[in-house]
């Protein structure tokens, strides 16, 4: 079973954050373009053994070009994430003033629950509070801890991504939430790269205790690979790969890791990021990759800067 999952946050809207993108993605982004995009990409990770996909709410059409392609193509063998929090106010626009707006609420879960069952009825396996940071009203919600945990006891895998320099602190704080006596949340979406690395023990500590570790931006946001600092550069000319793999096989070496997403634009950019499972980096290499760790609030800083495009 492969670990390397496939997100589309590039690819369910015509804006995002990460870099590079004119390269990859269609030059007229419609809303048939994108699809099309998405299919693309969706069809060559099927095929090179991919069995995980990541959606969101947020993620303007990604829902519902996933449901379309799991219809047409009629996959049953995939686990399928998907996020609440964030709703979609992009308008289809690239230059739209805001793309997404955050609220962690009973009614926000229970509307976007609504959309997402629409979509994709009964085809999701995780259901994930989007870009959970210390500070979220979640913490003293009970009524909607109570209606997350109602979902759980559907079936539904319920879980949260993180966000921020405070990563950590989130992850081990929603662990500790219960429901019924037991842990509401038994899978975590984190931040987790060669230059954001801070994350870490928390994770580790998450996997102990049971929870699927899913970590997302192994790339930055894309900078590693069209931006890589000179050792990952050197490393990846040692294995004949891209930069992009070198830094996914970092992540990949983590024992804790369960699933680690590439966020592929194009077909093309996800075969070149698979090459990640056919390399593995000696503990020399290891070292020297932490060494290009920044501080969590210089990563996030940097990342907060990044323009849609
Ligand atoms: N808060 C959250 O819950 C959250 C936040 C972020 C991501 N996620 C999830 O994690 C997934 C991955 O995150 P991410 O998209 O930020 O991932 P990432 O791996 O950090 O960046 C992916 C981007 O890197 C660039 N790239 C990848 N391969 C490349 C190559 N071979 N050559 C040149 N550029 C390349 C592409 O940028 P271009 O598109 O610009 O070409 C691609 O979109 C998302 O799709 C989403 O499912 C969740």
């Amino acid at each position: 079973m492969r670990r390397m999952g496939i997100g589309l946050a590039a690819l369910g809207r015509p804006a995002y954050i990460n870099v590079g993108r004119d390269g990859a993605l269609p030059a007229d982004r419609t809303v048939e373009a994108m699809r099309a995009a998405t299919w693309q990409v969706l069809d060559a990770a099927y095929a090179a053994g991919v069995r995980w996909v990541d959606a969101a709410r947020s993620y303007g059409r990604s829902e519902e070009f996933l449901a379309g392609w799991l219809g047409e193509r009629g996959h049953r063998d995939l686990t399928i994430s998907s996020k609440w929090g964030y709703a979609y106010v992009g308008d289809w626009r690239t230059d739209a003033d805001v793309h997404e707006v955050k609220e962690h609420s009973l009614d926000r879960f229970r509307a976007q629950l609504a959309e997402t069952r629409r979509l994709l009825g009964d085809r999701v396996d995780v259901y994930q509070v989007h870009s959970l940071t210390p500070d979220s009203p979640i913490f003293g919600d009970t009524a909607l801890l109570h209606a997350i945990a109602e979902l759980a006891a559907e079936g539904v895998r319920v879980g949260f991504s993180t966000s921020g320099p405070a990563q950590a602190e989130t992850v081990r704080r929603a662990l500790d939430l219960e429901a019924g006596g037991r842990r509401l949340f038994t899978t975590v979406q984190s931040t987790w790269n060669v230059l954001e690395p801070s994350a870490g023990a928390a994770l580790a500590e998450a996997h102990a205790g049971g929870a699927h570790v899913i970590l997302k931006e192994g790339l930055a946001n894309g900078r590693l690979a069209v931006d890589p600092p000179v050792s990952l550069h050197r490393a990846a000319e040692r294995h004949g790969v891209g930069s992009d793999a070198v830094a996914l096989a970092a992540a990949l070496a983590l024992p804790w890791a369960g699933t680690v997403l590439s966020g592929a634009a194009s077909a093309a950019q996800l075969r070149t990021n698979l090459a990640a499972e056919t390399i593995s980096l000696d503990p020399d290499e290891l070292d020297e990759l932490r060494s290009l760790a920044v501080p969590a609030a210089d990563y996030w800083r940097d990342r907060a800067a990044l323009p849609w495009t």
